[in-house]
């Protein structure tokens, strides 16, 4: 009787995964359907190629406006469970609940998911990095603000670690088309992403990733933090190889402001104060 039923949650579970992204449309890195092409797949895509305030950017350091008014963007992270998902595009980590919060200008986000882009999507004064980490808070009101944070090739990443296992085990589960592979990784302390940074940009600008929706706010983190090229190449193992190079190219500025939040001047500044 149990067995039965075992089996018959097995078969759904099956029916509901695979039956995941069958009517979306499959936008790629590369070819005929790569991130010059997304505007066209569809017409839910067309912000892709028509949106005034698209993401990635070129970070460039000289033209950011320093902005005393920007506040310390707190995060405060919870353990909670959560699942490692290939989607066959990316590699993504989802939370079963919200992993903590964001504070920005007051407003709460909730943590829901991370997704990794390799190279690195955003780009500062033109240099790329190895690999960025996109952590997505959405609001009560459904906005979105994405904290990134850029990697460059050292010593190990602490937070990876913690799903190095999990990863392997998701490049052995070999993803047929259009079906995402999914591997509870149970509790998970994202405490380690949450080190204060000094220094952020911040700007408004879009989803990297079809429909392209406008309205997310940015928060690229100053400090470029560092995971081994063993575990890079861990991150784009599962995925194949039309989709290891998973960054969408930085898009036009078109005006927009970059903010910097920057500690150090407010210190600087609040010295001088004193001493005067
Ligand atoms: C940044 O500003 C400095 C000094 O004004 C200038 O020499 C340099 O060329 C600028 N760099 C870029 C990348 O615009
Ligand atoms: C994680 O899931 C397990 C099993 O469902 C549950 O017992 C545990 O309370 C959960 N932990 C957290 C922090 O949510
Ligand atoms: C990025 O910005 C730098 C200046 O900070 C500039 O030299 C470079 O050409 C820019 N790259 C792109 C792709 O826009
Ligand atoms: C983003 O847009 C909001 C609302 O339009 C505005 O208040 C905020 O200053 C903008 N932020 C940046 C960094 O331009």
């Amino acid at each position: 009787m149990s067995r039965m039923k075992a089996f018959f949650l097995e078969i759904s579970f099956l029916l509901l995964t695979s039956s995941y992204a069958h009517d979306s449309i499959k936008y790629g890195y590369q070819g005929g359907n790569g991130a010059d092409k997304w505007g066209s797949l569809s017409s839910d895509f067309s912000l892709c190629s028509q949106g005034k305030q698209q993401s990635p950017i070129n970070i460039s350091k000289n033209t950011t406006i320093y902005d005393p008014n920007l506040k310390q963007a707190p995060r405060d992270y919870v353990l909670t469970n959560a699942t490692l998902i290939n989607n066959g595009i990316h590699i993504l980590l989802k939370y079963d609940q919200g992993a903590g919060n964001l504070v920005l200008d007051g407003k709460k986000y909730a943590m829901t998911q991370m997704v990794w882009h390799s190279p690195s999507e955003h780009t500062i004064d033109g240099q790329s990095f190895p690999v960025e980490l996109q952590l997505i808070h959405e609001s009560d009101d459904n906005h979105i603000a994405v904290v990134a944070i850029l990697y460059q090739f050292g010593s190990h990443d602490a937070f990876l670690l913690q799903i190095q296992d999990k990863l392997e085990q998701l490049a052995k589960d070999k993803c047929t088309d259009n079906q995402e592979a999914r591997i509870p990784v149970g509790v998970i302390q994202t405490r380690a992403l949450e080190r204060r940074s000094r220094k952020y940009f911040c700007y408004n600008g879009s989803l990297t990733t079809p429909p392209c929706t406008e309205g997310v706010t940015w928060i690229i983190l100053g400090k470029v933090r560092e995971m081994t090229k063993e575990q890079a190449s861990s991150l784009a193992a599962p995925l194949s190889a039309d989709y290891k190079n998973n960054a969408r190219p930085v898009q036009p500025i078109n005006g927009c402001t970059i903010q910097l939040y920057d500690e150090l001047h407010n210190a600087k500044k609040t010295a001088s104060n004193k001493s005067n």
